[in-house]
């Protein structure tokens, strides 16, 4: 939800700034602005659209300093265009503010600055915001650092920000709560950004500023951090592991293709470490310490968003299947405000790609609350949910960019499975045999995966014949219900088809009736789990003229029979069918949306980073 970038050294700011933007256009991408600070005072560009649009708008205009702050938006309050786009000033102009968050009183502060004679140029919460800094300022006759640090007492709600003040070419202010904000050091300049993607390629020495505080940075000085509460604090400064290439298309045309074909290998980079090659016993070092306590849990309650969401139903049927430990999968929205029951013996495990996602976190805070055990699962290092768990295990698939969710999805999977193998072995749920099948066929999931990729050109096939389809119906089974979910998810995402998931047998009880020759019906099929029933469900489809897109095992002569179009997986363990099932239908999804015209990296009104609830 918005990104922020700022430059404070000797370079030119402007192409550092832009630059950074485009990488973290993924957090939103409506309008974008730059202030850019020079001899002459500040310039200001603000465009309505993408980032390259700020860039075409920019392109005949003088954009030199060697200070700048940078925002690109997804709108929260006011709509997209350039009045709304950041920065934010104060009425002298002399302050500009840029601010990824909401400020939720920002009703009653504006009300109050508007009798002290305060006017406002946008609908943003962010403009209040930097009035109030201004007001404080002026009023109280403090530094901005200060000014800054007392605003932000009154505030109630997440942001992270940059200030610059006009005129003062050599330092600015940024702090956070509840949005994340990396500080990169370099030599006698400074990058601050939302993720570490925009400082990768000139330092990697980096400070992750923790909530409520607030970093005064002088590209002449040390870095200087104290809380809200004005409480100095030691700047710990960790070493990037972030690769440049990692967060390049490398050859693909779009994020999401190069991110679905790097399946294989994000797996691979999963499991790496964490199966003893020769007695293949698992070790997950992030819970290592808490492995007793999850199996002696009274429940374990998955707490996720979006597609995360549905990795952990995925997580339900594993860990309730290998492990016999019951799991309740909530949506953190709803878990968060329905005053549900949390006790001392339940563990609370957040899946998260970003680990910044504002309903998980607050989810997580509640169950803090009720003294559960906080565990997750997420794939950015450092991020907030991390931080904030008592243990857990990253996916390490390397940075997703595409806002639809496809490599963490599957690592998230994978990250499930050995925790609920491990527990299994540790509980003697499953015997010996089963353990070692299981892993088996873990470890054949990359090669599985590859020779599905290769079906690509075959998938792009049956996507040109229903690209035009208006609605869409998944159906799945069992462990495949959850992929049904996913698969029609990833659909209405990227190319603003309508789509259901459903569990194949529901299929009666409403959605049956919305089958007609025009219906595409996607079902997954694949020989274990249900399979009959599967076919039967699949034969009521083909009685109601429905056209049957099919994933099957390879080999499969029924369903082959019935469906209009199949495309095979490889055989595999039930409980690892998602983790091929599901490639298919990103890729169906992702030939669809394309030949609709779709930006399949950045769809409409979507971010990929949820950081307002
Ligand atoms: C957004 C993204 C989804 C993602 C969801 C949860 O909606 O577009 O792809 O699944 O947030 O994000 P998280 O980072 O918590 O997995």
């Amino acid at each position: 939800m918005c990104g922020i970038v700022g430059y404070v050294g000797s370079k030119q700011a402007y192409p550092i700034v832009i630059k950074g933007l485009k990488r973290l256009e993924y957090r939103g991408y409506d309008s974008s602005g730059v202030c850019i600070g020079n001899r002459d005072g500040i310039t200001v560009l603000k465009e309505k659209g993408k980032v390259s649009d700020l860039e075409a708008y920019a392109a005949e205009k003088d954009t030199s300093g060697s200070i700048s702050i940078g925002h690109t938006r997804w709108a929260t309050h006011g709509v997209p265009n350039r009045e709304n786009a950041h920065p934010h000033f104060s009425g002298d102009r002399k302050l500009s503010l840029i601010h990824n968050g909401i400020i939720e009183n920002y009703d009653s502060i504006k009300k109050a600055l508007i009798n002290k004679g305060h006017t406002f140029k946008s609908d943003t919460d962010t403009e209040v915001l930097v009035h109030l800094i201004e007001e404080i300022k002026n009023h109280e006759q403090v530094s901005l650092f200060e000014a800054v640090r007392l605003a932000l007492n009154e505030v109630v709600g997440a942001y992270a920000i940059i200030v610059m003040e006009k005129g003062v070419n050599n330092e600015f202010i940024a702090a956070r709560k509840g949005s994340p904000l990396v500080i990169g050091i370099g030599e006698g300049e400074y990058f601050v950004a939302s993720d570490a993607s925009p400082i990768v390629e000139y330092t990697r020495d980096v400070v992750y500023l923790d909530d409520g505080e607030i970093a005064l940075i002088n590209k002449d000085a040390d870095l200087e951090i104290r809380t809200i509460a004005n409480v100095s604090k030691t700047p710990f400064i960790h070493e990037l592991e972030l690769s440049l290439e990692a967060i390049e298309k490398g050859g693909f045309s779009s994020f999401m293709l190069k991110e679905i074909f790097e399946q294989p290998k994000s797996i691979i980079d999963t499991l790496r470490g964490r199966i003893n090659p020769k007695t293949k016993e698992i070790t997950l070092g992030g819970i290592l310490d808490y492995e007793q306590k999850i199996i002696n849990a009274d429940r374990i309650i998955i707490v996720a968003c979006g597609t995360s969401w549905h990795a952990g139903l995925i997580g339900e049927y594993l860990f309730e299947d290998l492990a016999r430990i019951s799991v309740e999968v909530e949506y953190a929205s709803e878990f968060r405000y329905r005053n549900p029951i949390i006790n001392k013996n339940d563990v609370v495990l957040a899946i998260s790609q970003s680990g910044e996602t504002a309903d998980s976190l607050a989810a997580l805070e509640l169950a803090k609350e009720k003294g559960a055990t906080l565990l997750g699962i997420c794939n950015v290092v450092g991020s907030s949910i991390p931080r904030l768990t008592h243990a857990g295990s990253y996916t390490h698939a390397g940075p997703e960019i595409g806002v639809a969710s496809t490599k963490a999805f599957t690592t998230q999977i994978v990250v499930l499975t050995l925790m609920a193998i491990k527990m299994a072995q540790k509980k003697g749920t499953i015997t010996k045999s089963k353990y070692h099948e299981i892993i088996t066929e873990l470890e054949l999931i990359p090669k599985k995966i590859e020779k599905i990729l290769k079906k690509n050109d075959q998938i792009k096939k049956i996507a040109e014949k229903f690209k035009n389809a208006t609605n869409f119906l998944y159906l799945g089974r069992g462990y495949n219900f959850p992929v049904a979910l996913e698969g029609a998810l990833k659909l209405k995402e990227i190319s603003y088809i309508h789509a259901e998931g459903y569990p194949a047998a529901e299929m009666k009880h409403g959605p049956i009736a919305l089958i007609d020759d025009d219906m595409p019906i996607v079902v997954i099929a694949t020989k274990k789990g249900n399979y009959d029933k599967v076919v039967s469900n699949i034969q009521e489809v083909k009685a109601r003229g429905g056209r049957l897109i099919a994933i099957v095992t390879e080999g499969d002569t029924t369903v082959k029979e019935l469906a209009d179009y199949c495309i095979e997986v490889p055989d595999s363990f039930d409980g690892l069918s998602p983790l091929l099932t599901n490639i298919p239908l990103q890729l169906l999804s992702y030939h669809i949306a394309l030949m609709r015209g779709c930006d399949v990296d950045m769809p409409r009104n979507l971010a990929k980073s949820v950081t307002v609830e």
